[in-house]
């Protein structure tokens, strides 16, 4: 082992080329594992290294940041969300954190598609109807769901991924509402012949739309930013997408209004809890459940942990880093000025 070389923690398996770039660099300690590292044995096992590279089973805070001491220079996080991590102690620190942006766009986006049509279209309790040998004959009342095609959709969080499910409704003729941070988006970022309207406010959209899908990271700001209040403003019989981040939703709010019959039903890829559900979740057949799979193709997988490597060894050689998330810890005169991954819209 090559001991001059910096030390670095990687807390589970990723696929290559991730760790293939990793060990050009670093002595790497870990990542044979696919599954999370225990907090335990991540407080141990951190300690003295000079970067991580951490995935989003892992909560990297203070005490962590600690336990590796003062040699840690940076945090690469497997993920574009980075709510695992505790950004501002990192920074307090003058630690680099990193994700990866980009390029589980598609993907996350397909996944949202996924939902929209398996909830809309009932395509689940379908297949059970089948598997179950309830199929007899056609019927003309058999499963009617709703149909998406010249539907309205609202996109709460219009960043990569947001945009990138409104585009896919253009094949759908769909008008799309959006609420946005930072307001309207540019003529020139709309695409020709789409219908695309930013809304004033949350409520508005939420009032407008036949579906709902959720793009906005894990902020204080958007924990439970859909609760009671926005569930009761939506459409009766309207579908909530969410492949985000759980906290976003009121679970409970969301399993009232489901069994109510107040929505016509949920897609869901992330959770309150995550990997618990809340109760009677589950029991309900207009909701499909998926186990947060947003980025999960070979080949995202793979250009995610090629990402998270290419951050981390930038970051250690003080070049310019391709995603920062604090870019204020860099040095100003350029040395490892990456761009400002610009997260604050979408999460996959
Ligand atoms: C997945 O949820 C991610 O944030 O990359």
């Amino acid at each position: 082992m090559d001991t001059n070389k910096p030390r670095l923690l990687l807390t589970r398996r990723i696929p290559q080329p991730g760790p293939e770039l990793l060990h050009e660099v670093f002595e790497v300690v870990g990542g044979e594992a696919d599954e999370a590292l225990e907090r335990a044995a991540l407080l141990e096992r951190v300690v003295g290294v000079d970067a991580i590279l951490c995935l989003l089973s892992e909560t990297i805070d203070a005490q962590v940041m600690d336990a590796a001491g003062p040699c840690l220079r940076v945090i690469s996080n497997m993920a574009v969300g980075y709510d695992n991590i505790d950004v501002p102690a990192a920074t307090a620190r003058g630690i680099i954190v990193t994700n990866t942006p980009d390029v589980l766009t598609d993907a996350t986006a397909d996944l949202a598609w996924a939902l929209i049509l398996a909830v809309a279209r009932r395509v689940l309790e379908g297949d059970r109807f089948v598997r179950e040998g309830h199929f007899r004959a056609w019927s003309p009342f058999m499963l009617l769901g709703r149909l998406v095609a010249g539907a309205t959709l609202g996109i709460v969080g219009m960043g990569r991924i947001g945009q990138a499910v409104a585009r896919r409704a253009l094949g759908w003729n769909m008008k799309v509402l959006y609420v946005r941070q930072r307001g309207p988006l540019s003529s020139q970022e709309i695409p020709p012949g789409a219908d695309w309207e930013c809304c004033a406010t949350l409520e508005e959209l939420l009032a407008r739309s036949d579906i709902v899908s959720l793009h906005v990271p894990l902020t204080d700001k958007t924990r439970h930013l859909i609760g009671e209040r926005e569930l009761a403003l939506m459409k009766p019989g309207a579908f909530l997408i969410n492949t985000a981040r759980g906290p976003v939703i009121d679970e409970a709010a969301l399993v009232r209004a489901l069994q109510e019959g107040r929505l016509g039903g949920a897609g869901l890829d992330v959770y309150e809890r995550e990997p618990e559900l809340t109760e009677g979740l589950d029991e309900l057949l207009n909701v499909v459940l998926l186990p947060h799979l947003g980025s999960a193709t070979v080949e995202t997988r793979s250009r995610m942990a090629e990402l998270a490597a290419r951050n981390a060894v930038a970051a250690i050689r003080g070049e310019r880093i391709p995603h920062v998330v604090n870019p204020e810890v860099l040095p100003r005169s350029g040395g490892g000025g990456g761009k400002p991954a610009g997260t604050r819209e979408g999460n996959g």
